[in-house]
């Protein structure tokens, strides 16, 4: 399928992946079309060896093999100089590509039968990323040729992404945290000033509670106006002692084992029409796959129009 230019939806450790032959700019294009995705926003090449990722770049530093050698297969993105091979629609127009070695089997199979793809989370623009094939089909139902579905997904975050061309860049944090890749390179990697824009909008209030005591007083006044409210705990903030009546659920988040349950919960509340989520307080000094999950769930509440 992927070879007569359809896009096929596929499994990785992280989230579900919208692949096309990286090559065929007639697939590619019609994964910026059943995304509604805006041309300018480059997608990942996904590749099952260091071999093949070798044969996309100008240059592979020391430090990428590193970092290769180290985190793949893994949720580690490495942008570097593309060689003009790898198509401009592609790139979004940039000189770097964006390299990803899934550590899932059947991502891995994929591409060994079918050659390095190009690949964002199957989702429509805009839309959490997808961690079980229902999510897919919900999204993009009708566009696409097949999804393999391979149940849930295990990191539940999308990769971690940075840039290696000149300064170091964090574009994006994610499954690998930024101290095991530091400890690698033996140096600081800089975060890009905002990082990318947000990584999804959804319609729901979406509420981090400072404190405990403005979470409180923040349920207590969505339930008084009679909005739909849930509240999300996480592993710092076990259940609240109190017990609110009125509010509609309350779900465990897991910051410290990551998973699907983020992005799960969040579409979960879209479908049951709830009005507002609120989050327990974040601790500030998360590492590791926590801080990745807590930068989703800041960049939801500044993702809302008028926030
Ligand atoms: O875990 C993941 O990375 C998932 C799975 C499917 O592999 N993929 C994913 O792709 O999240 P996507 O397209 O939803 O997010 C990739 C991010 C985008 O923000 C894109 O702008 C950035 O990576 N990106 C891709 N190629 C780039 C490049 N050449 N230069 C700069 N940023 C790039
Ligand atoms: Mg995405």
């Amino acid at each position: 399928m992927i070879k007569q230019k359809e896009l096929v939806a596929f499994p990785t450790e992280t989230v579900y992946g919208l692949g096309a032959d990286a090559f065929c700019v007639a697939a590619v294009e019609k994964i910026f079309k059943a995304k509604g995705r805006p041309a300018e926003n480059p997608l990942l090449v996904h590749v099952s060896s260091i071999d093949q990722a070798e044969q996309l770049v100008s240059y592979l530093p020391e430090d990428a093999r590193r970092l290769m050698e180290e985190f793949w297969p893994g949720p580690l993105s490495l942008v570097l100089p593309a060689l003009g091979r790898v198509p401009d629609i592609v790139r979004g127009g940039k000189l770097g590509v964006g390299l990803r070695m899934p550590d899932h089997p059947v991502a891995l199979r994929l591409i060994e039968q079918a050659g390095p793809l190009a690949a964002p989370s199957a989702n429509r623009f805009g839309r959490p990323s997808p961690v079980t094939a229902d999510h897919v089909r919900t999204d993009l139902h009708g566009q696409i040729a097949a999804v393999l579905d391979a149940g849930t997904t295990g990191v539940g975050v999308e990769s971690t992404l940075i840039d290696l061309q000149n300064d170091y860049k964090l574009l994006r944090l994610g499954g690998i945290s930024l101290e095991a890749i530091q400890k690698v390179l033996g140096r600081e990697i800089e975060a890009l000033d905002g990082g990318p824009a947000a990584q999804f909008v959804t319609d729901l209030e979406v509420i981090l509670a400072e404190d405990i005591e403005q979470m409180t007083f923040i349920i207590e006044e969505c339930i008084g106006r009679k909005k739909k409210t849930v509240l999300v705990n996480n592993n710092y903030q076990k259940g609240s002692n109190k017990s609110y009546t009125g509010l509609s659920r309350e779900y465990q988040l897991d910051l410290i084992s990551g998973g699907a349950g983020l992005y799960s919960m969040i579409r979960e509340c879209e479908s049951n029409n709830v009005d507002v989520m609120v989050f327990a307080p974040l601790p500030s000094d998360l590492t590791g796959i926590a801080a990745s999950f807590a930068d989703r769930i800041h960049r939801a509440v500044s993702a809302r129009p008028g926030r």
